[in-house]
């Protein structure tokens, strides 16, 4: 799986950076070109000779060469590796890779760098959970950094926790997953609408809902990261998932996501319907702000066009379309016949009865009904696994059809 593939690799200062000498080991038994970056702090932890010798490659720590005068190039670095692996990734390293703060090679080949990026933590435990450091991860996440979480156990410190660099033949085998699953959905371009949908009353006011638009974004990514191409359609939200595979056009009511939808979708391979669309719209919208002072207010309503359903009926064969489902009561049967009406071939379902599921939180819980009355129910998770496990499901029903 690694034949010929190029690895940078950064090793920074931690005492976990003796791993790295197993891990450059095992890295080249796979067939992966290495090279290495170290900061001038993991020289003091490992020696540039035990790597140089492993990777048969003379290890880069400066941005030239003293003796020389030769530029390390870091854009050339950055253009050279199929993937840049980080391990051991110290919580100052992370800090600097979040904040751009390029004071050593390790980091400007970060910042030019565009292929994808894993980081294998190791610090002691308190540093691991502190807000600083694990708000610096969550950025370098959402921005779409891959993490081969630490394990726990006894620390250098000799406390007992979590901060422990994975073992480097967990690293290896994430790096291989990462290949396989990169290009599971090369070639496939995937529409999904996110966010709640804003439906004016006045040039002020609208009726909205609590959707974040979270459940979509984590969709969008898991797609790019599979090498799928993402028309990501989203409702008022902020967006904090950014990657060169997904493209983001923004709406805000119903009506305008409706028509991006059905303009892009006889171009897609298929559609992810997350968005918490209005059911309802004005039937007029006041030019000025509507002023107090009125006895009753009454705004009349009218219903919204069914986006879902609508693909539905446009759907070709080969194409797919997925839906949600937000339910309070009845929520199976509910589903079911969502999944029919709208011609869906699968549809995920959350119940608000469950605590954690649904709107505004970063998990959810759900259950997957496919046509066939087939049902998956998944444990709570943080919503980026849920994505994958959605994911995984499409994946196999696809190649099941
Ligand atoms: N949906 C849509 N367009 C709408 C309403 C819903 O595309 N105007 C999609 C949602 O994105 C979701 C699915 O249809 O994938 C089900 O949405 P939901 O709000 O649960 O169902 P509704 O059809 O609106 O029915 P109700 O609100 O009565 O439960």
């Amino acid at each position: 799986m690694l034949k010929g593939k190029h690895i940078l690799l950064g090793v920074t200062g931690s005492i976990a950076a003796y791993k790295a000498a197993i891990l450059v080991r095992a890295l080249v038994k796979e067939g992966a070109e290495v090279k290495i970056i170290m900061t001038p702090l993991a020289k003091e932890f490992i020696t540039p000779l035990t790597l140089a010798t492993l990777a048969k490659s003379p290890i880069l720590v400066d941005f030239f060469d003293p003796e020389n005068g030769n530029w390390n190039s870091h854009v050339d670095l950055g253009l050279w590796a199929d993937l840049y692996l980080i391990a051991p990734a110290t919580a100052n390293t992370m800090g600097k890779m979040a904040h751009a703060i390029a004071d050593n090679l390790l980091i400007t080949s970060y910042l030019s760098a565009r292929c994808p990026v894993f980081l294998a933590p190791a610090m002691d435990l308190d540093m691991f959970m502190h807000p600083a450091n694990t708000d610096n991860m969550e950025l370098l996440r959402k921005r779409g950094v891959h993490f081969v979480d630490p394990g726990n156990g006894e620390l250098a410190s000799g406390l007992i926790g979590k901060g422990r660099m994975a073992e480097p033949e967990e690293i290896v085998a994430a790096i291989k997953d990462f290949f396989r699953q990169s290009s599971e959905l090369k070639g496939k371009r995937i529409l999904i609408t996110t966010g709640p949908t804003f439906e004016a009353i006045d040039p002020v006011r609208f009726i909205g809902n609590h959707s974040s638009g979270k459940m979509g974004q984590a969709i969008a990514l898991e797609i790019a990261k599979r090498g799928g191409m993402v028309e990501l359609i989203s409702g008022p939200v902020s967006l904090e998932t950014t990657h060169p595979n997904i493209n983001v056009t923004k709406v805000r009511s119903a009506a305008q996501m409706y028509e991006a939808c059905v303009a892009l979708f006889p171009d897609v391979d298929g559609a992810i319907m997350a968005a918490a669309v209005a059911d309802f719209t004005p039937v007029s919208v006041e030019t000025s702000k509507v002023k107090r002072g009125k006895e009753n207010y009454t705004i009349e309503l009218q219903p919204t066009q069914d986006i879902a359903a609508e693909l539905g009926k446009m759907k070709r064969e080969k194409q797919f379309l997925i839906g949600f489902a937000l339910e309070t009561t009845d929520e199976e049967s509910n589903a079911q016949q969502k999944l029919k009406k709208k011609n869906l071939d699968f549809i995920v379902l959350n119940s608000l009865n469950d605590e954690g599921a649904g709107f505004q939180h970063d998990t959810n819980k759900i259950t997957i009904i496919d046509r066939s009355g087939e049902k998956t129910a998944y444990e709570l998770k943080p919503k980026t696994e849920v994505a994958r496990d959605i994911i995984d499901r499409l994946i196999n029903y696809s190649t099941k059809e």
